[in-house]
């Protein structure tokens, strides 16, 4: 059979100059060119390296390809749209399918949620959020409303408004001063050990933001950042009760309050958003990731009416622009086909309906790692869960990547990051599949604990 144009060979091998060539993104990049894990094919839930071998996919990519990878709809969206269009600048000119994308996602979110603006990434939605809050309070003439408050632990991508609010200490130490911003605690509690699901403890750490509002006043501060359930910090859920008590304190305090759903929307929590799982919605919610099912990179910041129509009312004349700021790449034809396509998949494949119906199963089989060694702490909601390991002396980092690393040799994609061990399950998962991923994380856990 002839090739499709997006089908290519996959490499082989590779030099060591080119190994060298590419600085590698968030990868110890002496220890990856030592021991190189090149993936050279995906279909499904399946990677496929460059020794042949088939590699189950436990972090859907990056949190992104929960539909599986190379879907052929999402493959011929993209090659039709760039045959009709490739490129067509969004600054001052427009193109339909940008509009459609943006209608289609409007109908997808909790209701008030009613503007997209479209980005490249999940960091570039981090920093746009942050600079619409500002701008949103100077345009109602509150200028003073500069401060933000992000979480300990939170992450809102690398780019400076992202890691200033960011909250993991690794992701920070080496690029010296962000923006303005100070910090909620996590709500990692020891009383929440080996929660399944939502903790019920907890909620009392939303009245932190209380204590922050005294110190820095509400006059000062424009928004709240919060990802619903911490992802990339080891899939921290929310304890019950905590989001609606920190929305309940931001709309008192005239705080604008913005999810960072790069991972937690489109189908990941079992529901559409994780607004939608945890019954709060935001003013401004950022998307990314599984928007386009990872195929081409976009993300977006969508914003209610009044964020929207602030704008709009300004004074200014209609010919200038009313909120200077917007990216080359903002809802590029070819991620818009791919987010259309994704949108139409979730819905028919009933992917969403798929992942709340396994994830009771998906909880039993993870936490059945309960008392392996080296396991401290185990959570989980929706296809998303996460291990926390002991670390090993002053080695916090080490034993999730050995284990990763033996997950890797046995055919398993898993991620490790700090002391944790993550997974993002492809929402096609089958069971079997979900126990085999599982158990190859116990057997690498007992085989470390015996070298
Ligand atoms: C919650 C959250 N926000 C922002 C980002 C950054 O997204 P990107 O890597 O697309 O810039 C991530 C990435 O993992 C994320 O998890």
């Amino acid at each position: 059979m002839p090739r499709k144009p997006w089908e290519k060979q996959a490499m082989s091998t590779l030099t060591q100059r080119q190994l060298d060539s590419w600085w590698m993104p968030y990868t110890a990049n002496r220890e990856f060119k030592k021991n190189p894990r090149i993936i050279t094919q995906a279909k499904g839930a399946y990677f496929t390296d460059d020794r042949g071998r088939k590699i189950f996919d436990g972090l859907s990519g990056l949190w992104t390809c929960g539909l599986g990878h190379g879907n052929a709809k999402i493959s011929e969206a993209i090659y039709q749209q760039s045959q009709e269009l490739d490129y067509a600048p969004g600054f001052q000119y427009g193109h339909p399918m940008a509009f459609k994308f943006a209608e289609r996602l409007v109908d997808f979110m909790p209701t008030g949620l009613k503007h997209v603006f479209f980005t490249g990434s999940g960091s570039e939605a981090a920093d746009t959020s942050l600079k619409m809050a500002r701008a949103y309070w100077r345009a109602k003439g509150i200028s003073s409303k500069t401060k933000f408050i992000g979480r300990i632990k939170g992450y809102h991508g690398v780019n400076f408004g992202g890691f200033s609010v960011g909250g993991i200490g690794a992701n920070r130490a080496m690029y010296g001063q962000g923006i303005d911003a100070d910090h909620l605690n996590h709500t990692q509690l020891d009383e929440n050990l080996f929660s399944r699901g939502q903790p019920s403890s907890g909620a009392h750490l939303a009245e932190q933001l209380l204590e922050l509002i005294t110190l820095h006043d509400a006059s000062n501060i424009a928004a709240v950042i919060i990802e619903p359930l911490s992802g990339s910090a080891g899939v921290i859920p929310p304890p019950k009760g905590y989001l609606q008590r920190i929305s309940q304190i931001c709309r008192e305090h005239n705080i604008l309050l913005i999810f960072d759903e790069v991972i937690t929307a489109f189908g990941r929590m079992g529901a559409k958003t994780g607004a939608e799982a945890f019954d709060v919605v935001p003013d401004m919610m950022n998307i990314a990731k599984q928007m386009t099912n990872g195929a081409v990179p976009m993300g977006a910041v969508v914003t209610s009416s009044d964020i929207y129509q602030t704008f709009m009312d300004s004074p200014s004349k209609d010919y200038l622009i009313e909120l200077p700021h917007g990216y080359t790449y903002s809802g590029h034809p070819l991620a818009c086909a791919a987010g259309m396509a994704t949108l139409d998949l979730l819905e028919q494949e009933q992917a969403i309906e798929r992942v709340a119906s396994l994830s009771p199963s998906f909880e039993n089989t993870l936490h059945q790692l309960k008392g392996m060694p080296y396991v401290t702490d185990i959570r989980n909601f929706g296809f998303a869960g996460a291990l926390t390991l002991e670390s090993a002396p002053n080695e916090p980092a080490l034993r999730p990547f050995l284990v990763a690393m033996r997950c890797w040799e046995k055919g398993f994609y898993v991620r490790y990051g700090a002391d944790t061990l993550q997974l993002g399950l492809p929402f096609i998962s089958t069971e079997q599949e979900i126990d085999d991923v599982i158990n190859a994380i116990g057997e690498s856990l007992q085989e470390i604990a015996l070298t």
